[in-house]
């Protein structure tokens, strides 16, 4: 029995692989590498001691993907694959919609042929959008998504949905991430953005490191304590955990399921520079800018679901985060490229 992990090679796939590894699943990996570095495969054996086959493979490639299944005995798939970037989705939006969205059908129709009918997709709490209150539970409208990367996940929700009601045979769990960060204790793996980082964590990480002279605060008049944007950060050791109680749990109960995947607690920007500043000993400079547009007040989860129906907890905080994060960070200054 073994899993299929598509974009098992990038910054959440490459913990999962860990994990699943580390309780003893057979995991079979596809990846493009459009986001991602082969090397990532020496470091998962070097952290867990075990071989896996990664195979270069785009998930819009339906012959390749036949392959893939008629070769290996795959019981489920854990769906990452996909393009993440807000900002790039708003330029680009029929790439997104070509990779995103075109590439999960194909990757459906796939799994069809082969007889797999068990998937966990990674969905995102931005498909909550702008008006539910926190905390967002999974009974919560979806929608008013205010970029094509979100919708792409509110459209592929929806179309995972669908297969359920027209066949009740296929398995579906829907994983609406909040935000993860950190990185293996080990500091082999982590996240490796290209080019200057939208995201906060890794913005922070790459100032802390010399290689960005200072954070942007974007917006310090937000509805929250101290004015700056709260969100829910979740270690990607816990979240990856996460996959295996959500697998576990797709492979015995038929149906679509959907769980949060975060803390449960809101943290803010000025609140997560004080933690990394803490685990790291290094002084974050900032400045406080603009807005920035998209972005919502306070975004958290309301986990009972998750702790309660699949036995999954967060058990690690954003202070642990910060140090894995810095720990990872200074010895790989450029990432996979050091
Ligand atoms: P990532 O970019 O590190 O990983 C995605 C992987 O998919 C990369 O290795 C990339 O090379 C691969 N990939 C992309 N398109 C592909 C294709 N067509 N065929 C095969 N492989 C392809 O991103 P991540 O942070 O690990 O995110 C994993 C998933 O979780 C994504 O679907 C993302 O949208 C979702 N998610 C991420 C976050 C976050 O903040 N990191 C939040 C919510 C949801
Ligand atoms: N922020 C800054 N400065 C920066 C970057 C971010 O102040 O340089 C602030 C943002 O304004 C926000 C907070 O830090 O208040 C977090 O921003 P991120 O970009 O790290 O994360 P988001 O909550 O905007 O979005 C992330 C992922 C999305 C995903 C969403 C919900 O990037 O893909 O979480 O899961 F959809």
């Amino acid at each position: 029995m073994s899993i299929l992990i598509t974009g098992g090679a990038g910054f959440i796939g490459s913990h999962t692989c860990v994990e699943m590894l580390s309780a003893g699943r057979d995991i079979v990996v596809i990846d493009n590498f459009s986001n991602a570095s082969p090397k990532v495969y020496e470091r998962v054996k070097t952290i867990t001691g075990k071989d896996f086959p990664l195979i270069e493979c785009d998930i819009r490639d339906e012959a390749k993907l036949d392959e893939v299944f008629a070769a290996h005995k795959i019981d489920a798939v854990i769906h990452f694959a996909g393009l993440k970037a807000v900002g790039e989705s708003c330029r680009m939006p029929v790439e997104y919609y070509d990779n995103n969205v075109g590439g999960t059908v194909t990757l459906l129709k796939s799994m069809k042929k082969a007889g797999v009918k068990t998937i966990v997709f990674s969905s995102s709490a931005t498909v909550y959008g702008s008006e539910n209150p926190v905390p967002f539970r999974e009974d919560m409208k979806t929608g008013g998504t205010t970029n094509p990367y979100g919708t792409t996940k509110y459209f592929i929700e929806i179309i995972l949905q669908d297969l359920v009601k027209a066949d009740p045979e296929w398995s579906v769990c829907l994983l609406r991430y909040f935000n993860p960060i950190g990185a293996h204790a080990s500091g082999l793996i982590g996240e490796a953005p290209n080019g200057i980082p939208n995201n906060l964590m890794p913005y922070i990480a790459q100032v802390a490191v010399g290689k960005r002279e200072k954070l942007s605060v974007f917006g310090n008049d937000y509805n929250t304590p101290d004015g700056t944007g709260v969100r829910d950060y979740i270690h990607v050791v816990d979240l990856a955990k996460g996959h295996l109680y959500a697998c576990d749990r797709a492979l015995s109960v038929k149906g679509c399921e959907i769980y949060n995947l975060g803390t449960g607690n809101g943290v803010s920007v000025l609140e997560l520079i004080t933690a990394f500043e803490q685990a790291s000993g290094v002084k974050i400079p900032y400045v406080i800018a603009p807005r920035r547009p998209g972005d919502i007040d306070a975004s958290y989860a309301d986990v009972t679901k998750a702790n309660t129906v699949l036995g999954w907890k967060a058990e690690l905080n954003a202070f642990d985060a910060c140090r894995d994060t810095w720990n990872w960070q200074k010895k790989n200054p450029n990432g996979y490229d050091d």
